[in-house]
């Protein structure tokens, strides 16, 4: 990496701007190869300094301070100039290519239609402009065009042929600028905030869309609903706007009234959309909608902050999908991705804080660990407060900020004056990277049950000592006929090593029962991101399965359970699976439980979550020898399991018409999973007699996947290419299906042919994750000890490095476990990071995740 561009930005340098805007003006003359940008910007002196604009790829036509023509001096990252020390209008006019901008960021074309992406610092690319969250100001926008459709955030204010004008009354960052222009249709529908005001809604999608917007438009009704009940947030422009583009390096963007999508997370009908997809686009679209109040009208001071948005509105998110679908579904579902793939990144060598202190490129920085630990701190303080002094403190938060560009420390003072509580020792979540060790031993004497509770934090990068976190470990104590006899309470741990005593023998008076020793429930419901070691026996372990009152920790018994099996099974050791056989046998033919419950407990933990426990344990896993034992797991579940699976998957079969609820899906997901398992068994003639009967993606994808996880699927494959070869969203998941499910011999052979498909159009981020992506996913294939997928996946990242770092740098993260691998495969990722790193020109963004992997 070249010293200029691997500078690093550190939080302790933070410095205000030294002007105040107070007026932006932009106008945009549009043309593919040459736009101009004309921007007049009214700047008011507060402390002054050195006027510096950011400014990235412009072409400077003209430049001119109160009318007079002035020469500043432009660099590769923006110009300074001599300025008065008054209030003045800076003017400049510039010109870019939109049509050059393959790395999405800034203004680019996609489908021929103009769009913008600037968070986090791609407004840069537009125009010369103080390009920092703590700028805030309205914004006056002109598009000059010969497109039918022009727009920009806040209200319209007028339109002619070939013009519009847009004013966004409230004050805000460049990066929640947002411009599209295009041939677009609308599909519309309309809000009414309980105040009164009427809101006009738009999803403005390509032609032959329109019939997929639906569900789009009935999420953000519900969202914009929800935020008013649970928050007292209304929405506060008469227009909302959500575009939907096919190039698209993130999920989705929440521009001030102006949010821009992922196609792929806007579009549903349920011929072409999963289950997964209508979830996800819900909730994707409640998250980008919540943004209006946290981190729109409140947002960060600098980009250290980000967990302050992201996190918080996660958060908010997941409290949206609990409401509307099921609760504890939901838990389980969030606390097993932060199980897996952010305690993967917490215990590598990307390793940050929530509320990072340094970085090169922020782009690296849009984590699991920001985002999804970032929501784990914001719900452990709402649980550790309560939900009245989390409303309060929440509306105190808005009061008090309301406009402002704002900190993790101004956040927590909301709570602090709120509660009068001390939260020094919570900053801490935010501050320190890794992972909490937290143990629990337990001493029974025949009448007091003693647990010592333990925690420490291993090192991390940059971070050799760590300090005690406050953790709330939310406990319960079961008899073993059954009956709980302790309700969850929580122990708000705060030392290194803390002691507690419960008097067994009064609670089991209490209740009536025979005194004996209680099989304990720790950390129920998930109550800290930490990794739990608690040494319990399967037969405790199925136990839980079966009666913890606690639906996360009655999933997480299960997943010991067949965790414990699997890694030994993988590593040639005693694998004794009947306490999980017998407790899953026991939950599907418990009627009480909900399908989706029930699916969930059928799930195995995933080739690199055991891969993981395996490292955690010492061990150096063997990819292929962990494929084996899921397969022999599952070909032992399927025998031992038949007639329950045959009559929950007869159970949940024709549920009548596709509706996209929590219900139906959970039964769905029952009916694909007991599928998998089936077609072990039948050789493929359900799920054959299913794809050709299925009337909606969930089933034939569910059918396809069963056939393609046992070798089988050939003909069914070509069927789907046939139907859906004009759908690119279809075709996504046809590309994506074939790489996850190849066998580990073929899987970069597969993704090789498939990078020879007329349709791999490798610039368009989403059919490169489908492919390239997917291969990283793909375990046994990826770590095959040929090493082909290793350079395979190598090549691609350095071919789409230098046309969009950002989602080659990404991607990288499919390296960041090299270590946990034994001598032969750690050589060989190794040698592939470091070709990578040693390959000319390669960007800021993946140089810097290169060199933080190699650490
Ligand atoms: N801020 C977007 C979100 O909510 C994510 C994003 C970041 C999108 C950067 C594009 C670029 O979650
Ligand atoms: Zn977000």
């Amino acid at each position: 990496m070249n010293e200029a561009i691997s500078r690093k930005v550190y939080l302790n340098d933070y410095k205000p701007f030294g002007w105040e805007v107070e007026q932006v003006s932009l106008t945009f003359r549009l043309s593919p190869r040459g736009t101009r940008v004309l921007s007049r910007i009214a700047f008011r002196p507060r402390e002054g300094g050195r006027f510096f604009l950011h400014g990235e790829g412009l072409r400077l036509i003209s430049a001119a301070i109160d009318g007079r023509t002035v020469t500043p001096e432009v660099t590769d990252e923006g110009l300074t100039c001599e300025v008065p020390d008054r209030p003045f209008l800076w003017e400049a006019e510039v010109e870019i290519a939109p049509e050059d901008n393959t790395a999405l960021e800034g203004l680019y074309m996609s489908n021929g239609m103009f769009c913008t992406q600037c968070e986090a610092e791609g407004f840069r690319r537009i125009t010369f402009y103080p390009d920092r969250p703590d700028v805030m100001a309205p914004f006056r926008v002109r598009i000059e065009s010969d497109l039918p459709v022009l727009l920009s955030n806040g209200d319209p204010v007028a339109s002619g042929k070939g013009w519009a004008e847009w004013h966004d009354p409230w004050p805000k960052p460049a990066y929640l600028f947002a411009l599209v222009a295009g041939d677009l249709r609308a599909v519309r529908d309309s809000f009414t905030t309980r105040s009164g005001r009427e809101i006009d809604l738009a999803v403005w999608v390509r032609e032959g869309d329109e019939d997929r917007c639906g569900w789009a438009l009935e999420s953000l009704k519900a969202s914009m609903a929800w935020d008013e009940r649970e928050y007292g947030r209304e929405y506060d422009l008469s227009v909302f706007n959500i575009v939907a583009v096919d190039d698209f390096n993130a999920g989705a963007m929440e521009n001030k009234g102006l949010n821009i999508f992922n196609s792929a997370l806007v579009l549903a009908s349920p011929e072409t959309a999963t289950d997964r997809d209508f979830e996800r686009i819900e909730a994707v679209i409640a998250h980008e909608y919540f943004h209006n109040w946290t981190g729109n009208r409140v947002t960060c001071r600098d980009w250290f902050q980000l967990c302050l948005k992201e996190g918080l509105t996660v958060y908010r998110d997941q409290q949206f999908t609990g409401d509307m679908r099921s609760a504890p579904v939901k838990r389980i579902e969030d606390a097993a991705m932060i199980r897996s793939r952010q305690f993967r990144e917490d215990n590598g060598p990307l390793a940050h804080p929530v509320r990072p202190e340094e970085f090169i490129e922020i782009n690296n920085f849009y984590t699991i660990t920001v985002y999804e630990k970032g929501a784990e701190v914001v719900g452990m303080l709402h649980r550790l407060v309560g939900q009245n002094a989390w409303r309060a403190a929440c509306d105190l938060y808005f009061e008090r900020h309301d406009g402002q560009a704002v900190t993790i420390e101004d956040w927590l003072a909301a709570f602090r004056d709120t509660t009068g509580r001390n939260l020094t020792q919570f900053m801490r979540w935010y501050s320190q990277a890794g992972t909490p060790r937290l143990s629990v031993a337990e001493d029974w004497d025949g009448q007091t049950l003693t647990l010592t509770l333990r925690q420490h934090t291993p090192p991390t990068p940059g971070q050799q000592e760590k300090a005690p976190q406050l953790i709330p470990v939310a406990l319960g104590l079961l008899h073993p006929s059954g009956p709980e006899i302790l309700r969850t309470q929580i122990v708000e741990m705060t030392e290194p090593e803390e002691v507690v005593r419960y008097d067994v023998g009064a609670l089991c008076k209490a209740a009536g029962l025979k005194t004996e020793r209680p099989v304990v429930s720790a950390l129920r419901n998930f109550s800290a991101p930490v990794m739990l070691e608690h040494d319990q026996s399967p037969k405790e372990r199925a136990f839980l399965l079966r009666h913890d009152t606690d639906p996360v920790n009655r999933w997480e018994a299960g997943r010991a359970l067949s965790r414990a099996a699997l890694t030994a099974m993988a590593t040639g050791g005693d694998a004794d699976p009947q306490a999980w056989l017998e407790g899953l046998e026991a939950a599907l033919t418990d009627e009480t439980l909900d399908p989706a419950m029930q699916s969930l407990l059928l799930s195995l933990p995933s080739e690199d979550d055991l891969a993981q426990s395996l490292a955690d344990a010492g061990e150096a896993p063997d990819p292929l020898a962990i494929r084996h034992a899921v397969e022999a797991m599952q070909d032992h579940m399927a025998e031992t399991l038949e007639p329950v699976l045959t009559r929950a998957f007869e159970a949940t079969a024709g549920t009548g018409p596709f509706r996209p609820d929590a219900a139906g899906a959970g039964r769905r997901s029952l009916h694909n999973a007991c599928l998998t398992l089936l077609t072990r068994r039948d050789e493929g003639t359900r799920a054959r007699e299913t794809f050709a009967r299925a009337d909606n993606m969930t089933a034939s994808l569910g059918a396809l996947n069963a056939l393609l996880s046992v070798g089988a699927g050939k003909d069914e494959l070509a069927a789907f290419e046939a139907r859906w070869q004009h759908d690119r969203l279809v075709m996504d998941k046809w590309f994506a299906l074939q790489v996850m499910r190849a066998s580990p011999e073929q899987a970069t052979e597969v993704a090789e042919r498939l990078t020879q498909h007329p349709q791999f159009a490798w610039k368009t981020p989403n059919r490169f994750r489908s492919v390239i992506g997917t291969l990283a996913g793909n375990a046994a294939g990826f770590h095959h000890p040929s090493g082909a997928a290793y350079d395979f996946f190598a090549d691609w990242l350095l071919k789409l490095d230098p046309v969009n770092p950002q989602t080659a740098a990404r991607m990288s993260t499919a390296f960041e476990t090299w270590r946990r691998y034994g001598p032969e495969r750690q050589a060989r990722l190794r040698a592939t990071l470091e070709r990578i790193a040693a390959s000319p020109g390669l960007s800021r963004d993946t140089g810097e995740m290169v060199a933080r992997m190699l650490g």
